[in-house]
């Protein structure tokens, strides 16, 4: 097996992770855990999302937490992109105005999840993509994109590779660099992520397909060494497995970042990160939440 030399790894913890976090975070609260993040060797860290504050009342502070990130964390950590969810032009226009100078925009692989997540259809999603990316190419800024429910869908139950294929394609072709496959309710096993990545890899550069898996049942880092295995080297993770997902049952939240980085040094692969700091940012966050540490390497690590 030929695993890659370096692993590229994109911390959502204070997006994906804290959108689905009953307690609502205050913005010192949530910059401390970005600059904490931005402490442990990071390179990518996607801090928020400018999405309607209606639907998710979480993320409502994005605007001031940008600011601040832009003030008084970025100038310290010039080589981090901080980077932002973005669902329509409305949200881009916001993140543009805070200094973002990377979004990610979104789209599912099936029809009822785009309903409910974004209140529209797949094509009607892209269309609505379009304007968006030509503005991020005008500005300068990246776009990476999303498929949702990449291994299966809590509304449709299994998604065929070639959804998931349909829309990859078309965020690449709207200009992102890189597309994370979503197992957004963690439903997925070694098999199916093999398959999957199976009709995807002949038709798609490996470099421009990541892994974003979530754990509800506990099947992520199996999921990422099979990725690992055939030749992906973009893994998202959130700190201390934060998270959760509203459309899962018993979901819980992303694969952590601590546990991911265990099974990169076990592959003697390069990350660039400190453990033990993500353990101290995991523990901090967890206990601001009031919550226990999904992380089983920060809890077999306890000081
Ligand atoms: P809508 O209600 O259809 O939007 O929602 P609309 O365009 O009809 O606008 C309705 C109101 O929202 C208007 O305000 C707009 O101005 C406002 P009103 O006139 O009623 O006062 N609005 C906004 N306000 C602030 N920022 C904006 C914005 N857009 C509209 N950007 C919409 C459509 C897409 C906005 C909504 O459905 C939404 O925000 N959805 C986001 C849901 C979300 O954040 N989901 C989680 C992220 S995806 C994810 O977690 C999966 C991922 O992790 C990968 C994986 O695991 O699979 C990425
Ligand atoms: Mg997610």
């Amino acid at each position: 097996v030929n695993y890659p030399n370096n692993v590229k790894i994109v911390e959502v913890g204070p997006r994906d992770g804290l959108q689905n976090e009953k307690v609502i975070v205050d913005l010192p609260t949530k910059l401390k855990l970005v600059h904490q993040l931005s402490e442990t060797g990071l390179l990518n860290i996607e801090a928020g999302s400018f999405v309607s504050p209606k639907w998710v009342p979480q993320m409502a502070n994005s605007d001031d937490l940008f600011q601040e990130i832009n003030q008084s964390i970025s100038p310290a950590f010039p080589q981090i992109q901080f980077s932002a969810l973005t669902p329509n032009e409305k949200g881009f226009d916001r993140a543009i105005e805070c200094g973002v100078k990377e979004v990610a925009i979104f789209a599912a692989a099936t029809e009822q999840f785009s309903q409910k997540n974004i209140n529209c259809s797949i094509s009607e999603s892209l269309e609505r993509f379009a304007p968006l990316a030509e503005k991020a190419q005008s500005a300068n800024v990246r776009i990476r994109g999303y498929v949702s429910c990449v291994l299966g869908c809590p509304y449709q139950g299994s998604v065929g590779t070639d959804e998931v294929l349909d829309v990859t394609k078309s965020l690449l072709d709207l200009g992102c660099y890189e597309v994370s496959l979503g197992d957004t309710i963690g439903v997925g096993t070694p098999g199916s992520t093999k398959d999957l990545l199976s009709a995807l890899l002949p038709v798609i550069p490996v470099e421009q397909i990541a892994l974003h898996m979530h754990d509800t049942y506990g099947q992520a880092l199996a999921n990422i060494l099979i990725g690992l295995q055939m030749g992906i080297s973009v893994i998202d993770s959130a700190v201390a497995g934060l998270g959760g997902c509203p459309y899962a049952k018993g979901a819980s939240g992303n694969v952590a970042t601590e546990d991911v980085v265990y099974l990169l040094n076990g592959l003697d692969i390069n990350h660039g990160l400190q453990l033990d700091k993500l353990i101290e940012t995991g523990n901090r966050i967890c206990a601001a939440l009031g919550r226990s540490n999904g992380s089983k390497v920060a809890k077999a690590m306890q000081p």
